[in-house]
């Protein structure tokens, strides 16, 4: 957060809304649906392709937002596992992106300590785009600031899917019993050692999931806003940041301003639920 404050101009309106925050009740990982970019293009009589292009200039300013106020982890929605419908240039024209933010962007990721992870179904992209992805993941296995978590070909039903299929092997492998409780469930997910998403932002005012960390959004708080994926800055993170901290989460329990004595419920429920090591 100091780091984010130095980092705003002085006395802008970034450094105004983030000396606001309370750094105590940032959110630990933050997922975005980036929506809008085909949008944004068609009001300014561009192709589809200059919408994802300038989309880019998000991505970069987001995650450099993030690194400056401490967010452990952030997820970006680039390529849904329906994008595959798309026009094929379009299609090709997303994999050059990413390849040549991974080439052009990857040291500045080192410098800012960004440790670079993907989830999907990564073995359908492109050669060039899984040595790209996988270059930027050795190069930056080691580092221990933000987890940047980008989803490429990724569709949360598959995931599932994929994780119940990995209990089965696991299962055929060992003593034959497929028996799992959420907690086990979630080893098997794409990327269990991130914790589940606390904020979830949705681009261009579309009011759906479409898809996206299906298991992991369950008590995510949801901030919708108008603004186009290509014109999405770091006020409008900050913006997003602010509105989570003034949301009551109560995961299903009381708020604070309600009587809250212990109940003998309590330790069933309690059981029943695997997030209770990184719920507040
Ligand atoms: C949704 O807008 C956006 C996408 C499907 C692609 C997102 C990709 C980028 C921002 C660029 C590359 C990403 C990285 C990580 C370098 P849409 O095309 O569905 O917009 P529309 O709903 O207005 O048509």
């Amino acid at each position: 957060m100091k780091e984010f404050l130095e980092w705003a101009k002085k006395g802008g309106p970034e450094a105004k809304l983030a000396s606001r925050l309370d750094p105590e009740k940032l959110p630990r990982h933050i997922a975005v649906i980036m929506d809008g970019n085909g949008r944004w293009a068609r009001k300014r009589l561009l192709p589809r392709a200059a919408g994802h292009r300038a989309g880019v200039r998000s991505v970069r300013e987001t995650i450099e937002a993030c690194c400056r106020l401490g967010i452990d982890a952030l997820t970006l929605y680039a390529f849904s596992a329906e994008n595959w419908k798309r026009p094929r240039s379009e299609v090709e024209t997303l994999w050059d992106l990413l390849s040549h933010y991974l080439r052009k962007e990857l040291d500045e990721l080192k410098a800012n300590n960004v440790r670079f992870q993907v989830i999907g179904r990564i073995e359908a992209l492109p050669r060039r785009a899984q040595d790209d992805i996988d270059f930027a993941i050795v190069e930056t296995a080691a580092n221990t600031g933000l987890r940047l978590n980008i989803a490429l070909n990724y569709g949360g039903r598959a995931e599932i899917i994929d994780a119940v299929n990995s209990v089965l092997a696991q299962a055929r492998q060992t003593d034959g019993e497929a028996r799992v409780t959420e907690a086990s469930f979630r080893e098997h997910l794409y990327s269990p050692d991130i914790p589940d998403p606390d904020l979830l932002i949705r681009t261009s005012g579309e009011m759906r999931i479409s898809n996206f960390l299906l298991w992991q959004i369950a008590y995510a708080e949801i901030f919708v806003t108008e603004r186009l994926w290509p014109d999405f800055r770091a006020i409008d993170l900050l913006e997003a940041i602010e509105d989570f901290q003034k949301r009551e989460r109560r995961f299903g329990g009381l708020g604070p301003d309600q009587p809250n004595a212990e109940t003998e419920a309590a330790p069933a429920l309690a059981s029943a639920s695997t997030s209770s090591d990184y719920v507040e």
